[in-house]
């Protein structure tokens, strides 16, 4: 199967008043096309960091980042990104907020044929009969949808989610994440969610990279999820190797996320040298 994303040696140095600190160094990382990977790791490892350079709205400070054979330089709607929260303009309908990018990314096609392609992608988020509404008369979860819709519709190479249900209870969020799953075996997309929920990032990824904490963050280990597609949630929740996985990526960010790789291993095993 053909790379779709590669991180080579990517590193991000921050500026700072006390001087530049460096959130991570010697990242490498393969997404292969169609692939769905999820990264863990404990508040400030730099996911978001990664996520935003992959997006092109980040400086990269060192390595290079190539989607599709081609280094990234900038954002592009071959990108299409969703955040914790959708950033909707409030005084548009959920349709027109889909249409903004529509517009730019499928300027040649009609105006017709813009309006089909954005109510297409609000039904496959179920918001068919919400297309109307403005973002102030949906629930949370709806504007999520939106948010969802409206990266779609771009049809991207590759699909970037910051932490995208972490704002939502427990339905909407599983509800979400079965209406991304679902699009996202439609279209075949390639596809990098950041969270902090274990059980979802081992629902929805093919792998799951665990970054180990920062400042100097990296790759602490990458898991496989072995379940088939399409998943069914009450078969994968039933699979003892659900709760293998679930024990084993919990214990990497509970106990091993403060150890440091690439230190010789009985440095990082000893206590004293892990919490310096
Ligand atoms: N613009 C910035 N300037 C300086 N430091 C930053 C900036 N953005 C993020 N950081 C720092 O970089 C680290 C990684 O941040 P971030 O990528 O947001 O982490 P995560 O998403 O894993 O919580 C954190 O220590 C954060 O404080
Ligand atoms: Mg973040």
């Amino acid at each position: 199967m053909s790379i779709q994303l590669e991180c080579y040696n990517l590193a991000k140095t921050y500026e700072t008043k006390r001087g530049p600190f460096s959130v991570f160094r010697n990242l490498n990382l393969k997404v292969r096309t169609g692939e769905f990977v999820s990264i863990i790791g404990h508040s400030g490892c730099g996911k978001s960091t990664v996520l935003s350079m992959v997006a092109g709205l980040n400086e990269i400070s060192e390595g290079a980042i190539m989607l599709a054979g081609k280094e990234i330089d900038g954002p592009g709607p071959d990108r299409g990104v969703v955040f914790q929260s959708p950033c909707l303009l409030p005084w548009i309908s959920a349709l027109n907020n889909v249409l903004l990018g529509v517009d730019q990314v499928f300027s040649h096609a009609t105006k017709a044929q813009r309006r089909q392609i954005a109510l297409h992608y609000l039904s496959q988020v179920g918001l068919a009969d919400a297309a109307s509404k403005k973002p102030t008369e949906l629930s949370q979860g709806m504007r999520q949808r939106v948010g969802i819709a409206r990266a779609f519709a771009l049809e991207p190479k590759m699909l970037l989610l910051d932490e995208p249900f972490g704002m939502l209870d427990a339905l909407t969020r599983i509800e979400l994440q079965d209406v991304l799953l679902k699009l996202w075996a439609q279209k075949q997309i390639t596809a990098m969610l950041i969270t902090h929920d274990v059980d979802e990032a081992i629902f929805v990824s093919d792998r799951i990279i665990c970054m180990t904490d920062g400042p100097e963050a990296e790759i602490g280990e990458v898991v496989t999820v072995p379940f088939e597609r399409p998943r069914d949630r009450k078969t994968v929740l039933a699979d003892p190797r659900f709760r293998e996985l679930r024990q084993h990526i919990i214990h990497f960010l509970n106990e091993r996320s403060h150890m440091r790789r690439s230190l010789p291993e009985a440095a990082a095993r000893t206590p004293s040298s892990a919490a310096a």
